[in-house]
């Protein structure tokens, strides 16, 4: 069971407990974090994790986990505006024994704070940091600015003169972060710049329709389906004809923990947009991957490319610079350095 302590203004002090977190925990710790936005005074949030049993991929365990991850995603959609005007910080407290047993190089530790940044930053659009006391946290926090958070605009306009889209979904970051080394890997092809835009940002979705080609970012969530900002999205394509566009996709997935559903959701989204008459271009494959299922794996290449970020990070720039020197090609784009 999570404890708060909200009695310091700066801060928002959670303690996990030592048991495994549940759905409740986090409606609770949700709560606490809307009520002390309420009062309109900067604070900073410290997640305080004890030590307690590792778990394994159970039914059970794994409903929990998508449970959690929807109940933030809600918290992000509704509240990132607030968060990022008003929280410092998210920082997360490990004692030295877990820091001992997950993180015990400075690599895998500066691993770990990187991560916890990119979670807040993609979540709260606060920066995000590790300690291992509370003293440092709050000290670290104190020292952070707050209001720097720009909030994400809704995007309306619709952008006619740009040839190539570029948009994600996704609940914890990772996706986000793949697209901008997508947008990174097509400008250091000599491309015109794209920009990657979340599609929980986008107001209205036939804006799709404005690109003649499409770069479309989804992970597989809850076992097989769609990440929640697409899953929103999804009933709308079907008012949508993308006779003459090109669409290629890139998912995320994790082949180890979800061999039966791996990057499912490619496949899902896949299928849809040519049943809308996509054409599906950026079928990808190579000898690294490891799985038994997936819906996005026809005719031995997947309907996309496939990221696994949580097992092999170190093939995703190889993997990301290849795809897209494929997409190029596929696209009959030229760089513009040469046209
Ligand atoms: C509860 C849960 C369910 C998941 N289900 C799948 C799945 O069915 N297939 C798969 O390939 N990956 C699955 N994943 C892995 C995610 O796709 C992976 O963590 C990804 O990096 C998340 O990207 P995001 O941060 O952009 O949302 C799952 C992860 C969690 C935590």
């Amino acid at each position: 069971m999570f404890r708060f302590e909200d009695n310091e203004p700066d801060f928002l002090i959670v303690y996990t407990g030592n048991e495994h977190a549940e759905p409740e925990d986090y409606i609770h710790f949700v709560k606490h974090w809307v009520s002390k936005l309420e009062q309109g005074i900067p604070f900073g949030v410290i997640l305080v994790s004890e030590p307690h049993p590792d778990h394994e991929h159970t039914e059970e365990h794994r409903q929990d986990e998508a449970e959690i991850t929807r109940i933030i995603n809600d918290f992000r959609r509704d509240y990132r505006d607030r968060t990022s005007q008003l929280n410092t910080g998210f920082v997360r407290i490990f004692t030295p024994e877990m820091v001992q047993e997950y993180m015990p190089t400075q690599e895998l530790w500066d691993q770990g704070r990187e991560a916890n940044n990119r979670f807040a930053q993609y979540n709260w659009g606060i920066p995000g940091e590790g300690f291992t006391n509370l003293d440092d946290a709050r000290n670290w926090l104190r020292g952070q600015k707050h209001g720097a958070g720009a909030a994400p605009e809704a995007v309306t306009s619709k952008p006619s003169a740009e040839r190539v889209g570029l948009y994600y979904g996704s609940s914890t970051g990772i996706t986000e972060y793949i697209a901008e080394e997508v947008q990174e890997a097509w400008e250091k092809a000599g491309m015109k710049p794209i920009e990657a835009v979340n599609i929980t940002d986008v107001s209205d979705i036939s804006v799709l329709l404005d690109y003649d080609c499409l770069i479309l970012g989804i992970p597989t969530w809850n076992i097989g389906q769609l990440q929640d900002d697409w899953e929103i999205v999804f009933p709308q394509l079907d008012q949508l004809d993308f006779t003459g566009k090109k669409v290629a996709i890139f998912g995320i997935g994790d082949m180890r923990g979800y061999p039966d559903n791996f990057l499912d959701a490619v496949g899902i989204l896949g299928k849809k947009l040519i049943e809308r008459h996509a054409q599906l271009v950026g079928y990808w494959y190579d000898e690294h991957y490891k799985f038994r299922e997936s819906l996005g794996f026809v005719d031995s290449k997947f309907m996309g490319l496939g990221i696994d970020d949580t097992n092999q990070s170190k093939l995703n720039s190889q993997r990301i610079d290849g795809w897209v020197a494929q997409l190029i090609n596929e696209f009959a784009l030229q760089p513009t350095a040469v046209s």
